[in-house]
């Protein structure tokens, strides 16, 4: 499975990616916001540090406009991937856009439906909310489940990039669950290597070396 951060914070993409464990990047407006910055110039430093795609979200919600913002986006540095939204001026600016050689993320995918159109849309990702689904009482990762049981039947080569993830449990749930790439933010992913017993064997391996004087020469 692919890991990437879903942060616009650059200073935290940094630090993570010195793991080599990121793939990539996905942003949106809202995370644009909290950084304060331009969008654009958030966007070319992150691409600056990751090589793998990094997800630039439109504003517009027309299909002119969304193919405007989608093209300069593109612009800004070859890892770019357009992030618009599931809806009908989504799914034509994803055609256009995928046609005039950019790579899409569909992104707000709520519904196994929408998750088969954007891929018939010629979408590179298809972004489902599992935090948000789960959010209203229904099954965020059946929605994962269901999106990869339809992409296997018929061979749609869409990515699932697993979005909106509130816990290290939902980042192993959606990779048993068959998603091709989970979106993390950066708290989470700092607990992806985490186990209490991973601590107590190295302080008791610790505790031994030193009791016996065990050392590597170097
Ligand atoms: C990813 O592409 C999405 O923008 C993100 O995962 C949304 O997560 P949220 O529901 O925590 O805002």
């Amino acid at each position: 499975m692919k890991l990437f951060l879903d942060t616009a914070d650059a200073a935290e993409i940094r630090e993570l990616a010195a793991t080599g464990l990121v793939d990539g990047v996905t942003t949106n407006p809202s995370l644009a916001a909290k950084t304060g910055r331009d969008y654009s110039e958030s966007l070319k430093e992150i691409c600056s540090i990751v090589s793998g795609s990094v997800s630039a979200e439109v504003l517009a919600t027309d299909f002119d406009g969304m193919l405007k913002e989608g093209r300069a986006a593109a612009k800004i540095a070859p890892n770019i991937y357009v992030k618009v939204p599931s809806t009908w001026e989504g799914m034509k600016a994803c055609r256009a856009l995928t046609d005039g050689g950019a790579r899409v993320n569909v992104t707000l995918c709520f519904s196994p439906l929408q998750a088969m159109m954007a891929a018939k849309a010629g979408a590179a990702f298809i972004s489902p909310f599992i935090g948000r689904v789960d959010d209203i009482g229904e099954d965020g990762m059946g929605l994962i489940r269901d999106i990869r049981a339809i992409y296997d039947n018929y061979g749609f080569k869409t990515e699932i990039l697993a979005a909106s993830i509130r816990s290290v449990s939902h980042v192993r749930e959606a990779a048993l669950a068959g998603a091709d790439i989970s979106t993390i933010p950066a708290d989470i992913f700092k607990k992806l290597m985490s186990h209490p017993l991973t601590d107590k064997g190295l302080a008791a391996f610790a505790a031994d070396a030193k009791k016996a004087n065990v050392t590597i020469k170097v």
